[in-house]
């Protein structure tokens, strides 16, 4: 059974508190009283409500102050780290001996038969270190449209992804956040994996009509090979490394592996997860020309 242990006062310390689930994250965390560190870089910028806290996953001095009196850790991994032995694992070693009693991390779906991904590794630690924890496993993220897309999409009227004919069961970030304070605030989620899917799978010519049809302008989806997205990408004077990693991720939908669906996201939101078309409607200003 799961109880709503009294969420007041509570620490809980939210890395990658300014990105696309840490900032939804924090705002459902305030909203429940609990006391939220928020980390970051720079460590001064904090929603009103929450108190700021230095923490850089690549300055081992910043860890243990920022995990001092932290009851639950949400982890979260970088996309720019690639070294996760050296930059995440310490941080984990550091929340078990400040006596974090539950890390609840951002990983990813289908981690578990794809042993190489950086997550993976980090689950891995996790378990070695004998932490309580909770696996969030999303699959892509909505988000992506409006952050590392938005320019295709506002200027150049097409979504650019070499993703073939493959489908994706796009996730809204703001369902992992509301998922993940759940977990943060309940107890009960210990030892669980959860795959978190949107509730279908749509392929990119189907997201693009969905644009269409809110934009009122027509996006093209013109499924570029893989060598056209890198030519694009290199002209944008973007470094190799992450061209390639993003090749390797829209392969994986290019083969059709990307389109499973599971019902955890509707299971523990109680609700429909939020659909393609809603998040559309909801950042239509972002893709205005
Ligand atoms: N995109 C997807 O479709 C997808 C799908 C499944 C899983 N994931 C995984 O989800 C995770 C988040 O991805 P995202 O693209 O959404 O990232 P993101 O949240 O936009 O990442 C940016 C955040 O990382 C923080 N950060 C960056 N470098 C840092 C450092 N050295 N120390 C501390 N904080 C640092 C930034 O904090 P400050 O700048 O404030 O310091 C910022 O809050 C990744 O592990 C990704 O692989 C992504």
């Amino acid at each position: 059974m799961r109880s709503r242990a009294d969420p007041k006062g509570r620490r809980v310390l939210v890395t990658g508190a300014s990105g696309n689930v840490g900032a939804p994250l924090v705002e459902h965390l305030v909203q429940a009283g609990a006391d939220v560190r928020v980390a970051s870089r720079e460590g001064t910028r904090a929603p009103e409500g929450t108190t700021a806290v230095r923490f850089d996953f690549e300055d081992p001095s910043t860890h243990a102050p920022a995990l001092k009196g932290v009851e639950k850790l949400f982890l979260m991994r970088p996309p720019a780290i690639a070294d996760v032995k050296r930059h995440i694992r310490p941080v984990v070693l550091a929340a078990r001996e400040a006596g974090v009693r539950h890390i609840v991390f951002l990983s990813l779906l289908g981690v578990e038969k794809n042993p190489v991904v950086p997550h993976a590794k980090v689950e891995r630690f996790i378990l070695e270190a004998g932490v309580p924890h909770t696996f969030l496993r999303p699959s892509f993220f909505m988000q992506n449209l409006s952050t590392t897309h938005r320019d295709d999409i506002r200027e150049h009227d097409d979504i650019f992804v070499p993703a073939g004919h493959g489908r994706t069961s796009f996730i809204d970030t703001r369902d992992i956040a509301a998922v993940g304070a759940r977990t943060l605030l309940e107890d009960g989620h210990e030892g669980k994996a959860y795959d978190l899917t949107g509730s279908e799978a749509l392929t990119y010519a189907e997201v693009a009509t969905l644009f269409t049809e809110e934009l009122g302008r027509p996006i093209r989806y013109p499924a570029p090979s893989a060598l056209r997205f890198a030519a694009r990408w290199y002209q944008r004077r973007q470094p190799l490394a992450f061209i390639a990693v993003m090749t390797g991720i829209y392969t994986v939908c290019r083969l059709g592996l990307a389109g499973t669906v599971t019902r955890d996201t509707e299971q523990l939101l109680g609700r429909a997860p939020l659909s393609m078309r809603q998040f559309i409607r909801d950042h239509l200003a972002c893709w205005k020309k």
